[in-house]
């Protein structure tokens, strides 16, 4: 699977990993996801993580996944076994988090994993972070391919085209949200909305509120698409395009499942503010639609990809360091002695480890941290509004966690030795004007949801075998 298995680290880095474990006292938590598709979207510094825990919860049902994760390691137990018939999903979340943080407590290096982004609408997942950080120790949530994102590659939407809303069913008609109806809209757990306990339930009467609502907003002849990612390799989608107006009809609604996802393309699209492009320089380029340059207008040369100029012995540290949590400590503890005991590094790499290591005092980055501290601020009084959906409720616990990554200016000072490579990404104005001319690409995407229906394969078991967690 790629991983550097611990018998080809080179002594020296052995005994630093040894030393690291040693000092290794109290307990940490780290929550990871698996992607929705089994075998192919666990990433492999999840893997990682899974695969060096002294013991991992998992609320993974999926047959595929759970054997890929007892491949990597023996110790695993199932939180879906707390689910109860006519138990509230917020106690059982509660108690979730609460025997991950048990085992936390005890000293024990604990991996959560959870389908999809783990941070995604995983409520969970969210609280036993807060409480392990609020207990002082040490948490990690890495980010895993999502069903949005997923929806975005089988749909082939690209939300930097109008842009895009993505919010939880039952919360959308609870506080009346105002639809952006000229961008994208992604609806979350639209098969169980309005449903607060497990098992979920087929409620048709629940689901017709929802689509009345987004009747009166886009019109009965809009369309939208309800969509189940293959959560098997080698599996197709679900991709089942229907007007807004056909969820009148029970059948319809009843198809929908608790791994439905529904989207719905841009209704309007919006004239430019030509009193801003002006200001901004580009009126030239604005609303005069660019025809696409042909690729034969300019003469083209291909060049094949050099190989870095990079040693053995960074890339092997690096290698290591993304695929093994003892190894990413040892580095933070140390990068020099750490990276450096895989060997010899070119001049390019020690300038880069120096820089790395050394310790930095950007007084700006403190100011910056300040503000988002108070972007926080304001979000907690949006949480007070929120009073009822469960999962918008956890939701607001995890507040708290984005409070306590701000806290970590270490990590933002370490971004900040990379300030060049940020500039290098910022040249990105051309792209900026290419997006501008390829608005009418979002015609095109409408154009090609209506082609979505032909490819309606109607895999509905695929969506019974999608995982909880809700
Ligand atoms: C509790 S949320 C969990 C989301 C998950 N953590 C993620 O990263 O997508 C459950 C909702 O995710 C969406 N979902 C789950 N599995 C899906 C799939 N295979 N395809 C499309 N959407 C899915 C549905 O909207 C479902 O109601």
């Amino acid at each position: 699977m790629g991983v550097v298995m611990p018998d080809t680290r080179i002594a020296d880095t052995q005994a630093i990993l040894t030393e690291t474990k040693a000092k290794q006292s109290s307990g940490s938590l780290a929550i990871v996801g698996t992607g929705i598709q089994a075998l192919g979207h666990l990433t492999r510094e999840a893997e990682g993580h899974i695969r060096h825990a002294d013991v991992v919860f998992h609320c993974i049902r999926d047959p595929l996944m759970l054997a890929d994760l007892h491949a990597l390691n023996p110790n695993v137990i199932d939180l879906t076994t707390l689910y109860g018939a006519d138990k509230r999903r917020s106690l059982t979340y509660v108690q979730m988090a609460e025997v991950m943080v048990a085992e936390v407590r005890s000293g024990r290096r604990v991996t959560g994993v959870f389908y999809g982004h783990p941070g995604f609408y995983v409520a969970p997942a969210r609280l036993a972070l807060t409480t392990a950080k609020a207990e002082g120790y040490d948490t990690c949530l890495l980010p895993g391919v999502s069903s949005l994102d997923y929806l975005f590659a089988d749909l082939r939407v690209d939300p930097s085209q109008s842009g895009y809303q993505a919010m939880e069913a039952t919360d959308f008609l609870l506080r009346n949200r105002p639809l952006v109806t000229s961008g994208h809209v992604v609806l979350m757990q639209v098969g169980p909305v309005g449903d607060l306990f497990r098992p979920v339930t087929d409620n048709l009467e629940r689901r017709a509120i929802l689509f009345e609502r987004l009747i009166e907003i886009y019109g009965e002849n809009h369309p939208c698409v309800d969509y189940v990612g293959a959560t098997r390799p080698g599996q197709k989608p679900v991709l089942r395009r229907l007007k807004l107006g056909a969820y009148r009809d029970p059948a319809n609604l009843k198809r929908l499942s608790k791994a439905s996802t529904l989207y719905i393309p841009p209704k309007d699209s919006l004239d430019n503010d030509m009193a801003m492009a002006e200001r901004l320089g580009i009126s030239a380029m604005v609303g005069k639609p660019l025809p696409v340059p042909a690729a034969e207008s300019a003469p083209i040369t291909l060049v094949p990809s050099t190989p870095p100029v990079m040693s053995n012995a960074y890339f092997k540290a690096m290698q290591q360091i993304a695929l093994d949590p003892d190894a990413a400590q040892s580095f933070r503890a140390d990068p020099v002695r750490y990276v450096t005991s895989f060997g010899a590094l070119n001049a390019d790499e020690q300038r880069w480890l120096a820089a790395f290591a050394k310790p930095a005092t950007p007084v700006k980055v403190v100011a910056a941290v300040e503000e988002v501290q108070d972007q926080n601020v304001s979000t907690e009084d949006v949480q007070d509004q929120n009073v009822s959906t469960e999962d918008v409720q956890d939701q607001n616990v995890s507040t708290e966690d984005v409070q306590d990554q701000n806290v970590s200016t270490e990590d933002v000072q370490d971004q900040n030795v990379s300030t060049e490579d940020v500039q290098d990404q910022n040249v990105s104005t051309e792209d900026v004007q290419d997006q501008n001319v390829s608005t009418e690409d979002v015609q095109d995407q409408n154009v090609s949801v209506e082609d979505v229906q032909d490819q309606n394969v109607s895999v509905e078991d695929v969506q019974d075998q999608n995982v909880s967690a809700e």
